[in-house]
């Protein structure tokens, strides 16, 4: 699930995705709760435009949930509606068809003026590679359908999917790409599997991610490091990244122990880890 984006791929997205707002009733851009800044594409307000639109900040079962709720917050606003959600758990869906009939509730009561009964609500998702998108539509349709292309700027045609409660998603989940604008969102798209584990070497992200523990997560950092407090204060992150290298026993190989740090960090084993700070 990790692309390399460029300017060609890009346009091509956009244009897509310009195209798809006029099919659909509500847009729903899925983002990773760990990181909801860094994973939004810097052009999607102005592509939405007036059109319903629902932010979901995904996988918040590994997030950390005071910042998941400040940016519940945050990204709240006219025509927009946020909800964090867990995919992977089978009720948070019940949850999901609310929500989207709640952001197209105008356009039903308008349908339903004119004698509609439950008319058809169009949806499309969209969101940067590995947040969840084909996951969510897999769930919301009951079966396995999205088997992600991941290629930018391809298109399957318009095909509907349909789901519960007379809602309809467009086949093929929109991808998009995160801003790349300052190295540290770079870091943060490697350190959750948005972008290609060879983008950055890994000890640049592990040595980025053991910095950010530090300075938020020091008790999660503790424990990962079987130290204490006042063992990780005395010693820089270079020392720190050999010194957890050889306690998990792989001698002075600080890349393959890298990899595997970031491998459990994506599985929130080093704990509810979040990189976007509000
Ligand atoms: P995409 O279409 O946006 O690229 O994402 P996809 O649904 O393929 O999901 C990527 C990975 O994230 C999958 O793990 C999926 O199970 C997991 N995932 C999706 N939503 C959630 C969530 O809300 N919580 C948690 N904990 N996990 C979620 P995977 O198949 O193991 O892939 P990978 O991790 O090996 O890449």
């Amino acid at each position: 699930a990790r692309i390399q984006w460029y300017p060609g791929h890009m346009n091509k997205a956009r244009n897509q995705l310009e195209d798809k707002m006029g099919l659909i009733d509500v847009f729903v851009e899925v983002l990773d709760a760990r990181i909801p800044a860094s994973s939004r594409n810097p052009m999607i307000e102005d592509l939405v435009g007036d059109k319903p639109h629902l932010i979901i900040l995904n996988k918040a079962d590994l997030a950390d949930p005071v910042m998941t709720k400040r940016w519940q917050k945050q990204l709240a606003g006219k025509g927009k509606l946020v909800m964090a959600m867990d995919a992977l758990h089978a009720n948070n869906m019940q949850i999901l068809v609310s929500m989207v009939k709640k952001a197209a509730a105008e356009k039903v009561k308008k349908l339903e003026a004119k004698g509609a009964s439950d008319p058809v609500v169009r949806i499309a998702l969209a969101g940067i590679p590995n947040c969840g998108k084909s996951t969510i539509i897999n769930r919301l349709v009951g079966r396995n359908v999205a088997a992600v292309g991941n290629k930018p700027g391809v298109t399957k045609g318009q095909t509907w999917l349909k789901a519960q409660a007379n809602i309809q998603i467009l086949d093929t989940p929109g991808i998009l790409w995160p801003k790349f604008e300052d190295q540290a969102v770079g870091y943060k798209l490697a350190a959750f599997g948005a972008i290609k584990d060879s983008v950055f070497s890994g000890d640049d992200v592990a040595l980025f991610l053991l910095e950010n523990l530090r300075k938020y997560y020091l008790g999660d950092l503790v424990k990962f490091a079987r130290a204490t407090k006042e063992e990780i204060a005395k010693i820089n992150n270079p020392d720190l990244l050999l010194a957890l290298t050889t306690e998990y026993g792989m001698r002075d190989d600080y890349d393959r122990f890298s990899l595997y740090l970031l491998q459990r960090l994506r599985k929130g084993k080093v704990g509810r880890i979040t990189l976007d700070r509000i």
